[in-house]
């Protein structure tokens, strides 16, 4: 360190051509970076460059890339059988009942899990089953968030790019304002303020756009499409108990928070939150496809028998994969190094912040780093062209990184949990550096 890599490397560019030719632009893209190898926090490249992983693969792989004990468990399962559908298996029994029995104390109703393969289904089917049990069809979700790309999943994004020239969205969708407050709506001065208003908005949500049907409400413990946006402390609980005085069902959205992301192993345990359904996926099962509904069996009791299934959910190498990841969790102290290292990096990176003009805010918990960039701190201008180039020097210095953003304009930092404090410090300094630069 510091590398320059000129990228793409030879042989990555061959790669780059074919997917220009037979791939679809739709694709979300990245620095061109072609991954051959993956381990721990460490990707190597095609052409042999190596790389500190800040993405996890858009937050899958929190055990590490690669991790020898999942390895070995894909590998023995893909080798039995992989495709039984309707008829049970050990891993897949067995995987339901680890994950019943790791739900906190607080949530001890989540007695039931229901494997699927893509997050999207998951929110989509807690989204029916709330329906079907409380009869009603509204749903309220909020501005940025993101819960999938199928068509209700969609319909319940509060992101403008997810939704854009699809048509009419489903109906009964209530989008609500969430406590974003580096950019409040409601021009707070502290973030407890910011919850407040967007706590109280909702009963005017009710009064003047709910025709009283309220079947859900469903959101993102943090924000992560909208940029890691995290809210206060009690806002999500005094969120879940207002759900409850509507008679609706609260659906928390733990796909991309679960899994030891934000340095316990559910989001909920935050807030004590006791949701009627949790959506989870990502890292479930390491980068699998695979995702799960946890509720109460009273609430799947609503669908009859064959009502919602799917070809590949609850597939035996999805479970064993999942099953690994759950070892490996209680083998090995990855939320400790969680908040360890993301607690130095955090630190490292509010340094950073009061460096450069153009990191405007910054927002963390655990292993979940939110970078805004802006054009000058007094404007609070977004600035995504920035963030591109940006996410582009930091390759060419060997990090890879995502950006998300309502704006475009944030950088995650959200390494495997595995990264150690060597690579979190040479990744920050490449960071520094590219900041310099520019
Ligand atoms: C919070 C949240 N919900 C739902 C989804 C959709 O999951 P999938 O892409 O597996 O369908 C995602 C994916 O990014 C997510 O972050």
């Amino acid at each position: 360190m510091p590398k320059n890599y000129d990228l793409p490397g030879p042989k990555s560019q061959d790669i780059l051509d074919l997917q220009d030719q037979y791939e679809p632009s739709c694709r979300a893209r990245a620095a061109p970076v072609v991954w051959a190898e993956a381990h721990g926090a460490t990707i190597t490249d095609i052409d042999g460059n190596e790389y500190i992983d800040w993405t996890s693969g858009v937050l899958c792989a929190n055990i590490g890339h690669s991790h020898p004990h999942w390895v070995k468990a894909v590998q023995e399962q893909v080798a039995k059988v992989t495709m039984p559908y309707a008829y049970p298996t050990e891993p897949r029994a067995t995987c339901a009942r680890r994950l019943v029995e790791a739900m906190p104390d607080h949530a001890k109703n989540l007695d039931t899990c229901f494997l699927l393969s893509t997050g999207s289904e998951a929110t989509e089917a807690a989204m029916r089953i709330a329906k079907r049990v409380t009869g009603r069809h509204e749903v309220i979700s909020f501005w940025g968030s993101f819960h999938g790309r199928t068509w209700g999943a969609m319909s319940m994004a509060g992101i403008r790019s997810t939704k854009n020239n699809w048509g009419p969205l489903m109906p009964g969708t209530i989008y609500a304002p969430y406590p974003y407050f580096y950019r409040c709506p409601f021009g707070s001065r502290t973030e407890q303020e910011c919850a407040d208003k967007c706590l109280e908005w909702l009963d005017h949500k009710m009064r003047y756009e709910s025709i009283g049907d309220l079947a859900a409400v469903i959101t993102e413990p943090y924000q992560g499409g909208a940029g890691f946006i995290i809210p206060p402390e009690g806002f999500l609980k005094r969120l879940q108990d207002w759900t409850h005085e509507q008679g609706a069902l609260f659906i928390d959205d733990e796909i991309q928070s679960s899994f030891g992301r934000t340095g316990k192993m559910w989001y909920m345990e935050h807030d004590k939150l006791s949701p009627d359904f949790c959506c989870i996926g990502k890292g479930i099962a390491n980068g699998i496809p695979t995702a799960a509904l946890m509720g109460n069996h009273e609430l799947f009791d609503a669908l009859n028998p064959g009502e919602m299934s799917s070809t590949t959910g609850a597939n035996p190498v999805s479970a064993a994969a999942a099953n690994a990841v759950l070892d490996v969790f209680e083998s090995e102290n990855l939320l400790q190094n969680c908040n360890e290292v993301g607690g130095f990096m955090a630190d490292e990176i509010m340094k950073l912040r009061n460096k450069y003009e153009v990191l405007g805010d910054v927002r963390h918990k655990g292993l979940v780093i939110g970078l805004e960039f802006v054009k000058s701190k007094a404007t609070k201008e977004p600035a995504p062209d920035l963030t591109t180039e940006i996410t582009m020097r930091m390759a060419s210095k060997g990090v890879t990184c995502g950006k998300v953003g309502i704006f475009g304009n944030v950088i995650r930092v959200a390494p495997p949990l595995c990264i150690t404090r060597e690579q979190a410090e040479k990744s920050i300094k490449c960071l520094d550096e590219v900041l310099g630069e520019i």
